[in-house]
């Protein structure tokens, strides 16, 4: 079946030498795209960001090494897609993590180059088998990716039913990054955030720059700020924009919940921070049947000696 997807694929949408298909990490559909400026790789499994990385810099995004590659289970790294939900379902706790989308097997809708050496795909998904035992909404998803010396990600929502929906949603990006202990998040100082973890509460954020030296769960509520990471390190910083999103959540699991993750090893809590372009509790968007929003998150990635 695998077999049969990818060359159905490569078929319709293959560009020689820039955007090809082939069978990932255990056979998952996997989208490779080499471009003069940059590579990334997408898996259909989730419409999964999995890979992007500047030419001339180290890849961008974190992927854990004991990360599943399966189909009932959603990659660890990368950009995994939260949607409908955040965080365990409201609906019933039993329900996935962080809703269905980063579940679902995604389909390939256009590929095209643009101007600039630039690669667009556009992924969709709609009402499925999954969604169906969670979800009665009728939705569209169009996922557009763009490659390039930066990486363009807008999830766009749209009502296709006849009744209005809400949802949450979040972009989860995994940045790699050369030691937490060592980097900067500019953006977010004087903002209010509500911690998951001890002290758990509603804090306003010190200035300028977050420092991190413990387990970090934090939803930062009303914000369209910018974020930076200023890694010493890597020598990189890395500049994350947002539009259509009003809530930014920053997590880093630490030491204890990194052992307790099946997923992901010891040590890597070192190596990532994730900074989430989100709409997540009182900012969950509402649709009314027609209606659409979007959700874009732009990297940009530079040596620090360069700015
Ligand atoms: C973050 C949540 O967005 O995702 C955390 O705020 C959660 O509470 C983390 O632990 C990872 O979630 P998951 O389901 O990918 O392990």
């Amino acid at each position: 079946m695998p077999d049969k997807l990818v060359a159905a694929l490569r078929e319709e949408f293959e560009i020689e030498n820039v955007v090809g298909f082939d069978l990932g990490v255990n056979r998952m559909p996997r989208i490779v795209v080499t471009i003069p400026p940059a590579e990334c790789h997408i898996y259909l499994h989730g419409a999964h960001v999995t890979h992007y990385r500047r030419r001339g810099q180290a890849p961008l995004l974190f992927l854990s090494e004991k990360s599943y590659f399966q189909s009932d289970k959603p990659i660890r790294g990368g950009v995994p897609i939260c949607w409908p939900w955040f965080g365990p379902s409201k609906a019933d706790p039993s329900y996935p993590m962080h809703g269905f989308a980063r579940l679902s097997q995604w389909s390939v809708n256009s590929v095209r180059p643009l101007p600039g050496d630039e690669i667009e795909l556009i992924l969709t998904l709609g009402p499925n088998e999954l969604s169906a035992k969670y979800w009665p909404n009728h939705f569209k998803l169009d996922y557009t990716i763009t490659v390039g010396e930066s990486l363009d990600l807008r999830l766009t929502t749209t009502n296709i039913g006849d009744n209005p929906f809400s949802y949450e949603e979040a972009l989860h990006t995994y940045f790699a990054i050369s030691d937490i202990r060592q980097v900067q998040l500019m953006g977010l100082g004087g903002s209010q955030f509500n911690s998951k973890v001890p002290p758990v509460g509603v804090h306003t954020q010190n200035p300028d720059p977050l420092l991190f030296s413990a387990e970090t769960d934090s939803v930062y509520a009303d914000t369209k700020a910018q974020c930076t990471i200023v890694d010493q390190g890597e020598d990189r910083s890395v500049l994350i924009s947002k539009e259509g999103s009003d809530s930014t959540v920053v997590w880093n699991p630490w030491t204890e919940k990194a052992k307790a993750m099946a997923d992901f090893s010891d040590e890597e809590w070192l190596k990532m921070l994730c900074i989430e372009t989100a709409n997540v509790w009182h900012n969950a968007i509402t649709l009314t049947p027609g209606q659409s929003h979007a959700l874009r998150q732009h990297i940009q990635s530079d040596r620090l000696a360069a700015l």
